[in-house]
């Protein structure tokens, strides 16, 4: 382990596992250094994987990441090397989809900002907060029709809305209508909610001519990765009134948020919490255990992504 990790991943890989905590050593290079050329199997959190990375672990067999997106591991150095990936997909499917809805409602009717007034004490001095826009009539594009795409669009159904995709593939046994292009769907649509994978295929694919055909009355929400998103033509949209809010869990450069997005009551923000209860994080964890402890007993492991080998 690189990295602390939630007690149910610690503690469930001790029980069978030795296990490195390289994290708690003074000198962490030099443990690590030390142990490196015996290491058979990692458990990582957001640590960045890449061919220098993985020249360091000669006898590594496989890495088990906890979440369901890997954007931070570079598969095909991996499967190079016939290191298998693993990730935690399903278990917190409804958890994200869940914030998803919650930070759609908290944009469309800032209710973040409401909040502010009353915690202020605006609403005593200052009277009622102002009419917010609705999701009364809307059409919800969403760009990653995935595994939470699918739970979000569940429950985006029973709000009413009328509901897009788009991605690289049409999904034959899906009715909605499908958009082969992100600013096709943009322009048909005037809410546009991401939930597809980060890295190469999809960075700032959010772009300004995106956030134009989306429209005045447009709103973005985020809970795929912030690279998906130019942040900088984001807070231009924004601010010209070329789209009309923006609800954002994920951003380009996690922790650091711009300044200027938080001056926009018609922003919602939120640290990357999606899949952040007790509930949905413990399922996640106990993946991460169970994908190196199949893999070590049985040469299979449970949910090994599709880009790296899928047994030993
Ligand atoms: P999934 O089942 O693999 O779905 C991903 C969807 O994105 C698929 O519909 C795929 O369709 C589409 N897609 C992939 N690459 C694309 C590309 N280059 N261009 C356009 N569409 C693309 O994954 P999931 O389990 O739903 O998770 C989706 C993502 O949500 C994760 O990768 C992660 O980044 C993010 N996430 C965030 C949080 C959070 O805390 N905010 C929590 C969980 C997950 P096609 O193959 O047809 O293109
Ligand atoms: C986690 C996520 O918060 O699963 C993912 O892809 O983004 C989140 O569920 C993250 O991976 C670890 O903090």
């Amino acid at each position: 382990m690189l990295t602390p990790m939630m007690p149910v991943v610690a503690n469930g890989l001790e029980a069978s596992f030795t296990v490195h905590k390289i994290y708690e050593q003074s000198d962490p290079k030099a443990a690590l250094d030390a142990v490196a050329s015996r290491i058979r199997g990692l458990a990582t959190l957001g640590n960045k994987v890449d061919t220098a990375f993985l020249e360091r672990f000669p006898k590594l067999e496989i890495i088990s990441n906890f979440g369901v997106g890997y954007d931070n591991v570079d598969v095909a150095a991996c499967a190079a090397r016939n290191v298998i990936v693993t990730n935690t997909p399903d278990v917190l499917s409804d958890e994200v989809a869940d914030t998803a809805l919650a930070l759609l409602i908290m944009t469309a009717r800032e209710l973040s900002a409401a909040e502010r007034w009353l915690r202020d004490g605006k609403w005593q001095t200052q009277g009622a907060y102002r009419l917010s826009a609705s999701l009364r009539g809307r059409t919800l594009g969403i760009f990653g029709l995935g595994r939470i795409g699918k739970a979000i669009a569940a429950r985006a159904e029973a709000f009413g809305l009328e509901i897009h995709y788009y991605g690289r593939n049409r999904q034959e046994a899906v009715a909605y209508p499908y958009h082969d292009t992100l600013v096709g769907m943009a322009k048909a649509c005037d809410i546009l909610l991401i939930v597809a994978p980060g890295g190469a295929g999809t960075h700032h694919a959010v772009n300004a001519e995106v956030l134009s055909a989306l429209g005045s009355d447009g709103l973005l929400i985020n809970v795929g990765r912030g690279s998906t998103v130019d942040e900088n033509a984001l807070i231009h949209a924004l601010d010209k009134g070329i789209i009309h809010g923006a609800g954002l869990d994920v951003f380009e450069d996690e922790p650091n948020v711009p300044a200027r997005l938080m001056e926009f009551d018609t922003v919602s923000l939120l640290p990357h919490v999606a899949s952040a209860s007790v509930y949905t994080r413990d399922a996640m964890g106990q993946l991460v255990v169970d994908n190196l402890t199949n893999w070590f007993q049985t040469g299979k492991a449970v949910t090994p992504v599709p880009e790296t080998p899928q047994r030993g």
